[in-house]
């Protein structure tokens, strides 16, 4: 079955990176001259997704203005000849077919996606967590939904994260299947040292059955007081089993302080428009530090 639905959930506190986030949300930070989430629509809709849910809570409509026309600003730009603005303002709005919906408390990510059950249906669909901004060559939801296709099983993106760091994240027990494909039969989120199954996390992307919303109705909170999307991920593997795709690419979560940094260095280093001149001045600064 074809995959044209996806979830972006956007409806966390965004609590890591205060007092940023107190009147804006994260997922609408600038990384040069674009909001995050709009390289996360983007990439939705270059997987082949028409039709996208974002879970929003209040305070956060200006996500909501951003796909919207803005026929006053439109006509200024006109009037002021800078109809190639114009045209990239207007395109917006027509990257996907973009629905919203509120998450009445940040009760969690599973609990976020758990809203989106009427949107999907009996379809398997994608979700792009709102927070994580992929920069690669090819989109990185595409290379999940061609697994999904190839296994008929949901499908979780994964990098390796230093041994240090795993606790903050999922783990994954994996087999792999070749190459950067993997089996993944079993998961545990925000490990104990002891309770590590790899280095592979679930980082950003995953593709999901609609058996996830029964599983996610009997999921008790976790981890924080959270309905974590992990646990309910869990007990798919376990029973029918899941496909890990390690991803090429950069992951910046820009609910860190670090990951929205970085993100803006990549991304102002490689635009059209001040890439050069940012490189020189990044080269300059780094032989101050
Ligand atoms: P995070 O756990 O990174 O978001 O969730 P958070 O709760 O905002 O993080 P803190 O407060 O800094 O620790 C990953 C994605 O899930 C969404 C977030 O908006 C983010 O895009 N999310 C999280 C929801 O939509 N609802 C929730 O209840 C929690």
């Amino acid at each position: 079955m074809k995959i044209t639905k996806a979830v972006i959930p956007a409806a966390g506190l965004g609590t890591r990176v205060l007092p940023a986030t107190k009147a804006m949300p994260k997922e609408m930070f600038p990384l040069v001259d674009k909001p995050a989430i709009q390289y996360i629509v983007e990439e939705a809709a270059n997987s082949g997704i028409t039709d996208i849910l974002i879970i929003t809570n209040r305070g956060k409509g200006i996500i909501e203005d951003h796909f919207d026309r803005i026929p006053e600003l439109e006509k200024n730009l006109l009037l002021s000849k800078k109809n190639e603005t114009c045209d990239i303002i207007k395109q917006i709005s027509y990257i996907s077919n973009v629905f919203f919906l509120r998450q009445k408390e940040a009760k969690g990510l599973g609990h976020a996606v758990l809203q989106a059950k009427s949107f999907v249906g009996n379809e398997p669909f994608a979700v792009l967590y709102g927070d994580d901004v992929i920069i690669s060559e090819k989109p990185v939801c595409s290379e999940l939904i061609s697994s999904f296709e190839e296994f008929g099983l949901a499908v979780v993106g994964t990098q390796k994260i230093k041994d240090s760091e795993i606790s903050k994240y999922s783990s994954l027990k994996v087999k792999k299947i070749r190459k950067n494909i993997f089996r993944c039969d079993d998961m545990i989120e925000k490990p104990n040292k002891n309770e590590v199954m790899s280095l592979y996390a679930i980082l950003g992307r995953c593709v999901l059955v609609p058996e996830i919303f029964d599983i996610l109705e009997n999921t008790e909170p976790g981890n924080g007081g959270e309905i974590q999307l992990t646990d309910a991920m869990r007990i798919l593997a376990q029973t029918r089993g899941m496909i890990a795709v390690e991803y090429s690419g950069t992951r910046h979560d820009v609910g860190s302080k670090f990951g929205t940094a970085k993100a803006c260095v990549q991304i102002a280093a490689e635009h059209p428009e001040i890439g050069n001149k940012f490189k020189l001045f990044i080269k300059e600064f780094a032989k101050s530090l």
